[in-house]
């Protein structure tokens, strides 16, 4: 697959269901890049009852679907000492990123309960720290607490999860003063760029058309976290 060939760590793919009757494609990270083999991981959380995600779930080995892809711009691959930050289906984007981030690693992921997926995965990466919603593995909370309970210090964060999560991660690579790379998660349409159906707020205006508007899917979904307001 060519898709893989290009592919970065931080970028998706827009997955079409097969239906024909839901025209919109489904953004889903990359969670594993085989470059060699072409091919890619995405791991996802079925939504509910009669969703994209939940056809998909359907599928047998060996079916094929429609793929847009690699899109986004993933994230930079410099530090010496990072945190890897990952919060529910944000989780997933951070595996590709640690195996291909060469340095001190510390993954601190957030999860709600015992229900720990690709955590022997991430295991073989990294110091892995783990917050639990209620409280059954590791550090009760989210992860600002499995930090701080940890007393870990990293010199770049890189981060993605629910926006209350990348919001306290903003907070806190502003207090500690390090850059801080967040991946936002965010409802997409086209998945291209053309129907500004997910800009988020930008703190800069845009030089072409000066509104204070970023588009995720085209330029993002990674942002420095003090480009946009979460
Ligand atoms: P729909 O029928 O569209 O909606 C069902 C329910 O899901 C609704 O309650 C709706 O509000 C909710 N929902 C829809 N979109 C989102 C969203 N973006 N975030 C949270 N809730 C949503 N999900 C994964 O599980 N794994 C990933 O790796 C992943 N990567 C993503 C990367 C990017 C860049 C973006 C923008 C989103 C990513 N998502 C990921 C979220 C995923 O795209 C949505 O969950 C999916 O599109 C929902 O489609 P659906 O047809 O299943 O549900
Ligand atoms: Fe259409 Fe981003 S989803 S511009």
């Amino acid at each position: 697959e060519p898709v893989a060939a290009e592919a970065v760590p931080g970028q998706f793919i827009s997955m079409y269901t097969n239906d024909g009757a839901k025209l919109l494609p489904r953004p889903i990270s990359l969670c594993e890049i085989d470059k060699e083999k072409g091919a890619l991981r995405v791991v996802y959380r079925v939504t509910g009852e009669k969703t994209g995600t939940k056809q998909f779930s359907q599928m047998k080995a060996g079916d094929s679907l429609e793929v847009m892809g690699p899109l986004g711009n993933g994230f930079p691959l410099k530090s010496k000492k990072a945190f890897l930050i990952g919060g529910g289906i944000g989780i997933p984007p951070m595996l590709e990123l640690a195996k291909q981030l060469n340095c001190e690693k510390q993954i601190i992921l957030g999860y709600r309960n015992s229900d720990m997926f690709l955590l022997d995965e991430f295991k073989k990466q990294g110091e892995v720290y783990i917050a639990t919603e209620d409280g059954s593995v590791g550090t009760k909370g989210n992860v600002m607490d499995a930090i701080r309970e940890n007393a870990l210090e990293a010199d770049v964060i890189y981060a993605c999860g629910p926006k209350p999560m990348l919001r306290a991660i903003k907070v806190y690579a502003l207090e500690k003063g390090i850059p801080c790379w967040v991946s936002m998660e965010e409802r997409m349409a086209c998945g291209i760029g053309a129907c500004l159906g997910c800009v988020c707020q930008s703190t800069e205006t845009d030089a072409h058309s000066h509104v204070h508007n970023k588009r995720v899917c085209k330029d993002g979904p990674v942002f420095r976290s003090t480009e946009v307001e979460l």
